[in-house]
């Protein structure tokens, strides 16, 4: 048995789908490498601890507002039937937290990942996916999945809910702009107001959800063609459908249209928004520098950019 056991995860993208893919629309996600998140295990003779950005001290008086992560070490310690043994467990993250970038998911899935290591047990993707969604389910109201398998398996993916994924071929000449907002988004609040906004309305809102279908189509199809026009006119598009549901705000319809006038393709909002971050499509480098500057200049705490080729 190790000593300890190491557990690294990163972030994820949502291109687009996102919130749509919670009612069964595909969506697509990339793997987030510019930050990540490193867990250690180190099994103990002393009571169990967790160290991590909310909470430092006992596993057994930690906080409601870590409920999730503790119900998954629980869960986790269970499975591998080790529910005696005591750890420390630290947790230390690059990605910023409440982002839309998905470190809930990575931080669960590093989790898992250092437990394992730690017992020096193998892990599937499939038994990854069930623990992982023991936090999720608790951090997030009704989880697509999209996040722990984008995580799980660190490869741009095509989700549908409860259907078997297909990797995309990346084979665009773009560039990635990821910016940060600042603004605290909340997953659980988020789905829920897409959800009020399609139960309060169903005629109206029903076909826009049902044209991500063709969003997502659109991008697949524009991903392997090498048509950058065309995977940012879904951007775009996508953004307005997000903001008819609600799920946008002003700090982030702000980036949007400062990211387009600054030469951006597309721009749109990623991961559950209001708050969180927005993503902008450059065609070449000098003009993704141009477009993180002009975001900074607009408020942006932070930004990130990188090839979409890099992100395979
Ligand atoms: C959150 O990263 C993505 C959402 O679509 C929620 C989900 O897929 O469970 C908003």
């Amino acid at each position: 048995m190790n000593q300890i056991g190491i557990g690294i995860a990163t972030g994820k993208i949502i291109l687009i789908g996102e919130h749509a893919v919670v009612y069964g629309k595909p969506a697509i996600a990339l793997p987030f490498y510019a930050a990540k998140i490193e867990t250690t295990v180190t099994i103990t003779q002393s009571e169990s601890t967790i160290d991590c950005v909310f909470y430092t001290g006992k596993l057994n008086t930690a906080p409601e507002s870590i409920e999730g992560i503790t119900a998954l070490i629980h869960a986790v310690l269970k499975y591998l039937n080790k529910e005696n043994v005591n750890i420390d467990i630290n947790i230390n993250s690059m990605l910023p937290a409440s982002r839309g970038l998905g470190s809930s998911a990575a931080v669960s899935v590093s989790i898992v990942r250092a437990l394992f290591d730690a017992f020096e047990i193998k892990i599937t993707e499939d038994i990854m996916k069930e623990l992982v969604l023991v936090a999720e389910s608790i951090h997030h109201l009704n989880p697509s999945g999209l996040d722990a398998n984008t995580i799980t398996r660190g490869v741009p993916t095509l989700f549908e809910r409860d259907k078997l994924m297909d990797s995309i071929a990346m084979n665009m000449d773009g560039y990635l702009v990821v910016a940060d907002t600042g603004v605290l988004g909340n997953t659980k609040e988020a789905v829920a107001t897409f959800g009020t906004q399609l139960e309060c309305e169903p005629e109206k809102m029903k076909p826009y959800l049902d044209e991500f279908t063709q969003l997502a189509m659109k991008t697949v199809r524009g991903l392997e063609l090498n048509d950058i026009a065309s995977v940012g006119e879904a951007m775009n598009r996508a953004h307005e459908l997000l903001r008819l549901f609600g799920v946008s705000e002003t700090t982030l319809d702000t980036l949007v249209n400062a990211a387009r006038r600054a030469g951006a393709v597309g721009a749109k909002l990623t991961g559950s928004g209001q708050g969180g971050c927005m993503i902008a499509l450059a065609p070449n480098l000098t003009v993704a520098s141009e477009i993180s500057a002009v975001l900074k200049g607009h408020g942006a705490v932070q930004t990130w950019q990188y090839h979409l080729k890099e992100m395979v």
